[in-house]
């Protein structure tokens, strides 16, 4: 093993990563390769008709490619995973690896690692200021404010309410130990279905469906795998009780966006809470901009957080050069 694996950091802020890796571990051999955007991960000066000094900067890359033995990563655009050939393990800056462990150009070998940020408290504030948001009514008494009316809703509490988690993992189960704190009941949804404690009831990947009819507010926090792919179908959103919220801060393509279109439409759903969407940025054209009961934020549910990630990367680094196992490794077969 070598004792100085070259590290190869592919990001948006790939400058400012590799100077806080390299401020955390001043021995390793850093090349940051800056993305243009989040969604493509496509790689900054690399088009091949912007003269001299895009071609300087795609030769910085494709020697940082070459070379590297680790890469520290969001997203890489398509064929860079199979121009790294001396790549053993990568880490992923967020907690969902989903798009590294669906390329056919992560070769079986390659440990993947995820990162736990700051993401378990980052969801749990979303979705709590989220469902308080909603039933307190802070956007209609906003409204009421402005034409000077003094008009008294309900006042429902969230400790008089049923939420179902979906996935109780790294940000399923903190924002159920919120939920809960605040005095909500918590359902929730794991793979094996087994008791966690302070979730009433667990239901498993062949029973959730038997949650639904209980939930005031279902929360998607699930890892996006080829079981959680279009689970909330149609006879999902039905099975679900009028008026229920729905949040998602999973991935989109665990929603059947028709199905939630309809569901909106209709009132079935009171509302959806969306971070995320099969197709991001969401297109301008997307009907669901429009639609009044859908509430859209841009991904930024639990953005990951510079110092924290290198934190854990330079911990993981370390321990790589050590020979020790790394922490957060995702089991490649189940997806998580
Ligand atoms: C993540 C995300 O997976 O932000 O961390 O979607």
């Amino acid at each position: 093993m070598n004792k100085t694996p070259r590290v190869c950091v592919w990001h948006v802020q790939g400058d400012t990563y590799r100077d806080a890796l390299q401020e955390r571990l001043p021995d390793a051999p850093i090349e940051a390769i800056n993305a243009a955007t989040h969604e493509t991960g496509e790689a900054v000066l690399s088009a091949p008709d912007s003269g001299p000094v895009a071609a300087g900067a795609a030769s910085l890359i494709i020697d940082a490619m070459s070379s590297a033995e680790i890469l520290l990563a969001w997203k890489v655009p398509p064929g860079t995973l199979a121009s790294m050939p001396a790549l053993r393990w990568v880490q992923v800056t967020g907690a969902g690896v989903d798009h590294f462990l669906e390329s056919t150009e992560l070769p079986p070998a390659v440990i993947v690692t995820r990162s736990l940020g700051r993401f378990g408290i980052q969801i749990s504030e979303y979705v709590v200021g989220y469902l308080l948001h909603h039933l307190i009514g802070i956007n209609t008494y906003r409204e009421k404010q402005r034409s000077h009316e003094w008009a008294r809703n309900e006042r429902p509490l969230l400790a008089d309410r049923t939420v179902g988690i979906i996935g109780l993992g790294s940000l399923g189960l903190p924002t159920a130990t919120a939920l809960t704190t605040l005095g909500a009941r918590v359902l929730g949804v794991s793979h094996s279905g087994l008791a966690v404690p302070g979730i009433d009831d667990v239901f498993s990947a062949t029973s959730w469906r038997n949650m639904l009819p209980a939930c005031d507010a279902l929360v998607i926090a699930a890892p996006k795998t080829v079981e959680t792919v279009g689970m909330i179908d149609h006879r999902a959103l039905d099975a679900l009780p009028e008026g229920t919220i729905l949040i998602n801060i999973s991935r989109g393509e665990l929603i059947d966006e028709d199905a939630l279109l309809e569901a909106l439409e209709s009132g079935h759903l009171g509302a959806a809470v969306l971070d995320v969407f099969d197709t991001e940025p969401l297109p301008e054209d997307h009907p669901l901009w429009d639609q009044s009961r859908a509430w859209i934020t841009p991904h930024i549910a639990a953005p990951s957080e510079i110092e924290v990630i290198a934190n854990e990367f330079a911990n993981n680094y370390r321990r790589y050069v050590a020979g020790d196992p790394l922490l957060n490794e995702v089991d490649r077969g189940r997806g998580y």
